[in-house]
């Protein structure tokens, strides 16, 4: 089985840059520092309302980008364009994850209801599909909707961590039965939203069909007092080897 894999997600060097509207501190060298420490994944987070990366950061993240540029977005027209313009014609190499996104909301809030809009995000695995990018799905750990995530052109799924990573340990448990799933259907499984060096280790042991994890906010809030480097190596040391 391959090693776990480790997507960094640099919104948040976004966010500090955005704060003052100046040009440091650049996510396009949080992104390079991160991959020199092991991340296999850059991830970023497009917004509609453009909070902390900006149009101009993705072709730039782009073409530093060494290993896979992995984009959140909304399955909008808008955000649809901006994927296919940025990311297509390049053989699968990266890949978009598709969010929901609610006005106003402080982070992603929930995962995709993709039982409920089956046709419009269908459509929208498609056109990713047939642009060249890869295409995951960020839903919650519920049965009918990772069966409704088994679409053409849809290579993996993330689950969302976030009930799990405000305390609901149970919550585990329905994280174990989604992988089951997963696997049964096919559907490569990542996770992602609130994940910690604290709370990290349970989740890798309880359900190891997790293969990639996408975490943000704990590793840049640690790098302010670690480092850049330490925070993204502790992380990987932890999904590779929860229990050490
Ligand atoms: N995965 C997805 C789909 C997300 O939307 C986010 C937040 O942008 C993350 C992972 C990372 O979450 P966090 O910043 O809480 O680690």
């Amino acid at each position: 089985m391959p090693p776990r894999r480790l997507g960094v997600n640099i919104d948040h060097v976004a966010t500090l840059r955005q704060a003052r509207r100046s040009p440091y501190p650049d996510p396009v060298t949080a992104a390079v520092m991160a991959e020199l420490a092991g991340a296999a994944q850059i991830t970023c987070h497009i917004r509609g309302d453009r909070r902390h990366i900006q149009d101009a950061d993705l072709p730039r993240l782009r073409d530093a980008v060494q290993t896979h540029l992995n984009v959140e977005l909304a399955a909008t027209e808008e955000m649809l364009g901006i994927a296919e313009r940025l990311l297509g014609g390049h053989r699968h190499r990266h890949r978009v994850t598709l969010v929901a996104e609610r006005p106003g909301e402080v982070t992603t809030e929930g995962g995709l209801d993709v039982a409920s809009q089956k046709d419009a995000i269908a459509a929208a695995c498609a056109r990713l599909h047939e642009a060249g990018i890869r295409v995951s799905l960020f839903i919650d750990p519920d049965p009918r909707q990772i069966e409704a995530s088994a679409l053409p052109g849809v290579d993996m799924i993330e689950l969302n961590t976030a009930r799990y990573a405000e305390g609901d340990h149970g919550d585990l448990r329905r994280h174990v039965a989604a992988a089951d799933i997963a696997a049964r259907l096919g559907l490569e499984l990542a996770a992602g939203h609130g994940l910690t060096h604290h709370n990290l280790p349970d989740l890798v042991a309880a359900v190891p069909g997790i293969v990639e994890y996408n975490i943000g906010h704990s590793i840049i809030g640690r790098a302010v007092f670690v480092g850049l480097d330490r925070a993204v190596r502790d992380l990987i040391d932890l999904i590779r080897s929860p229990l050490a």
